[in-house]
């Protein structure tokens, strides 16, 4: 049995690191040099934080023990990423949140990240942070002519996608129904649901030649409702339905899942749980969960709902 390193990417660690079990491994990676348990403990900074240093080379061997004579982690992190056999990931709302934990985890596992947001400013970031092979595209996932052009590119440059992940969403503030101002319901449909199916419309016809999977981001909310929340529930109650009729008509290959990513801290929670949002685990956190869980779907599960592990 082996393990990845949540840092690098690395997938022959031996014992599995302290994120993943709670306790145990003081492995270092002898990929990135990073100290599993002991760095974690000791220096109080994230996988995340970790990451970026050792993509930009200044990862340090983290033990007063020398490193193996060959350590050679410029050497290495060429060899991680990319690498072949790398899946093309087409990720929708990836600056902030949920999906930017998760372009950074699949960037730095050797993944190709394919992935929009509307915000141009922090599209410009992800940019200059994960050059080609990856593409980060500014655009609104409810303007299906866009989408439809984004498409369109991508598979021309990348190929279809092997995972077409919809994250991106949005919520109202929170109001009963009738309250809510029809600007934001319309928002809040034309973006979970139409912005959605849009992807899926766009992208499907090049993944049906090869195989994929599409993952519909769906919500506690969307299998049971609370106050206050009425439009977003009625879009992820949505997701849950367009995804099970969607995987009865995918041709053979593909398969469609909703996904529950369970509860994490992000502006999204922020607008609906207010200051408890703080008590639950961060984006990067969940994504050492999410990004291994989402990397494993096959086509055998095609038509299940589905909730990230731990949610
Ligand atoms: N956080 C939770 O606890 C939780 C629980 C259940 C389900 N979820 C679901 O998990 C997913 C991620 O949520 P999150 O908490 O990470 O939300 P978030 O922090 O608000 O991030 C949402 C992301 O979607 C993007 N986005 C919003 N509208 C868009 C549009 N029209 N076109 C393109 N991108 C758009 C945003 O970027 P721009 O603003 O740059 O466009 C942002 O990157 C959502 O589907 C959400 O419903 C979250």
């Amino acid at each position: 049995m082996s393990y990845t390193c949540p840092v690098c990417g690395f997938q022959k660690l031996t014992e599995p690191p302290r994120s993943l079990t709670g306790g145990g491994s003081s492995e270092i990676c002898p990929s990135c040099g990073y100290q599993h348990g002991v760095d974690d403990d000791d220096k109080g900074r994230s996988h995340a934080a970790a990451r970026d240093e050792w993509k930009r080379g200044g990862m340090k061997w983290q033990s007063k023990s020398a490193p193996p004579k060959n350590w050679k982690p410029a050497e290495q992190l060429a060899a991680v990423l990319p690498r072949d056999g790398a899946k093309v990931i087409a990720l929708t709302g990836c600056t902030r949140g949920c999906g930017r934990a998760l372009a950074e985890f699949f960037t730095a596992q050797g993944q190709v990240v394919i992935g929009c947001g509307r915000s141009e400013k922090h599209i410009a970031e992800l940019r200059s942070k994960f050059g080609p092979p990856h593409d980060f595209t500014a655009l609104d996932v409810a303007d299906d002519e866009a989408v439809h052009r984004w498409a369109e590119r991508i598979t021309v440059t990348h190929g279809a996608p092997d995972l077409l992940i919809n994250n991106a969403a949005v919520i109202a503030p929170n109001a009963p129904l009738w309250k809510v101002p029809v600007a934001e319901i319309s928002a809040t449909l034309n973006v979970n649901i139409a912005g959605t199916v849009n992807t899926i419309r766009h992208f499907v016809p090049a993944m049906a030649g090869r195989g994929g999977v599409i993952v519909n981001f769906s919500s506690g909310w969307g299998r049971g409702t609370s106050p206050d929340v009425a439009i977003y529930c009625a879009t992820k109650w949505a997701v849950e339905g367009l995804t099970q009729a969607l995987a009865q008509e995918l041709p053979h290959g593909l398969a469609a899942v909703a996904l529950n990513p369970g509860i994490i801290d992000t502006e999204m929670l922020r607008s609906c749980f207010g200051s408890g949002a703080v008590n639950h685990p961060k984006p990067d956190e969940w994504a050492e969960r999410a990004g291994p869980f989402l990397l494993a779907l096959t086509a055998k599960d095609n038509g299940r709902s589905l909730d990230v592990p731990g949610a």
